[in-house]
């Protein structure tokens, strides 16, 4: 339809992207032979197969598993220009690109590999590409003050810090001192919060991590209260529809809350999350709900604008397309 054709045609902003999500079972399989890591599956299709997740960890485990052939600079090049020829391919204009350094070095992967490899990549596209550093929260804030230590030589490669992997029972409290620091170094902070985990989670984020977006975020309907105070703020969600069916977050694209987040005012984003794994990239996020939602044009360019808004491009890049 019209519609569906102006949403995948007009320009936008991805901003919940982790480059780990975005390898492909073909290319996992091509780098584990380059590489010579063994694999628990046979084939790219027992691989995919294997996709299907019940809920956050069902998934975050094949994801680490996948992750396990990045081993050279050359792979995480590889890696990121095919997600960037992909978002290339969907009118993405600006993309703020999750990385996972934990998952790396955990294997002896220099963290200077990992940087340099994603980084050369972005240079090399002609879509705007940043990075944000994502801390595991499932790991101690030690091991992510180690990180960041590790990372520092680095600095002007990444814009930014996030908060990723097991959401329940991993609160933003536990990494207070490490987003303190962060935020001192002047990176700009995010954080996964309010996917699985209670609102209490988002009001954590904001209180003590003092974050400038929320990640998914889409729980904070349950509470009136911080769901006012999200839109006074005019602090931005960015949504991941196709994630949130995959895990479960919702039972059905139908009863998605993307359009009462729109409706109560809140800058809400779509985004793809891990394209890979849950089977679209950025524009089909924004098809499938279109699809199943009763969105129309205005809340297509509301979205698109959004999505710039919410960046962290300075002003005057950003004024371009809002
Ligand atoms: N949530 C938490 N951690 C993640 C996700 C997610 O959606 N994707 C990759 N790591
Ligand atoms: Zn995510």
């Amino acid at each position: 339809t019209q519609l569906l054709h102006i949403v995948q045609n007009m320009p936008k902003a991805e901003l919940h992207i982790h480059i780990e999500g975005s390898l492909e079972p073909e290319l996992i399989f091509a780098l584990a032979q380059r590489n010579g890591v063994p694999l628990s599956y046979p084939s790219v299709d027992a691989l995919r197969a294997a996709y299907d997740f019940h809920d956050l960890q069902s998934f975050l485990d094949i994801y680490y598993a996948g992750a396990s052939v990045l081993l050279k600079e050359q792979d995480f090049y590889d890696m990121t220009a095919a997600y960037l020829a992909k978002a290339k391919a969907d009118h993405v204009r600006h993309t703020e690109i999750f990385f996972d350094p934990q998952t790396h070095t955990a294997r002896g992967v220099p963290i200077g590999d990992v940087i340099n490899g994603i980084h050369r990549a972005c240079a090399d596209s002609d879509v705007s590409a940043t990075l944000i550093l994502c801390f595991l929260r499932h790991l101690s804030e030690e091991d992510a003050f180690a990180t960041l230590d590790a990372a520092l030589p680095y600095r002007d490669k990444f814009i930014g810090v996030g908060l990723d992997s097991s959401e329940v029972g991993h609160p933003p409290e536990k990494f207070e001192r490490v987003f303190a620091r962060c935020r001192e170094l002047g990176l700009h902070l995010v954080a996964h919060a309010g996917e699985e985990g209670p609102p209490a989670y988002i009001r954590a984020a904001l209180d003590l991590l003092h974050v400038e977006r929320i990640d998914h975020g889409v729980r904070c309907l349950e509470d009136v209260d911080l769901t006012r105070r999200i839109a006074s703020e005019k602090m931005a969600l960015t949504v991941c529809p196709l994630s949130n069916i995959k895990l479960r977050v919702f039972d059905h694209m139908r009863e998605h809350n993307l359009l009462q987040l729109l409706d109560a005012g809140l800058v809400a984003t779509v985004n793809s999350d891990d394209p890979a794994y849950f089977r679209g990239y950025v524009n089909a996020n924004y098809v499938a709900a279109f699809e199943s939602l009763p969105l129309g044009l205005q809340h297509a360019h509301q979205l698109a604008k959004n999505s710039f808004a919410a960046s962290f491009l300075p002003q005057a890049e950003k004024d371009k397309y809002l």
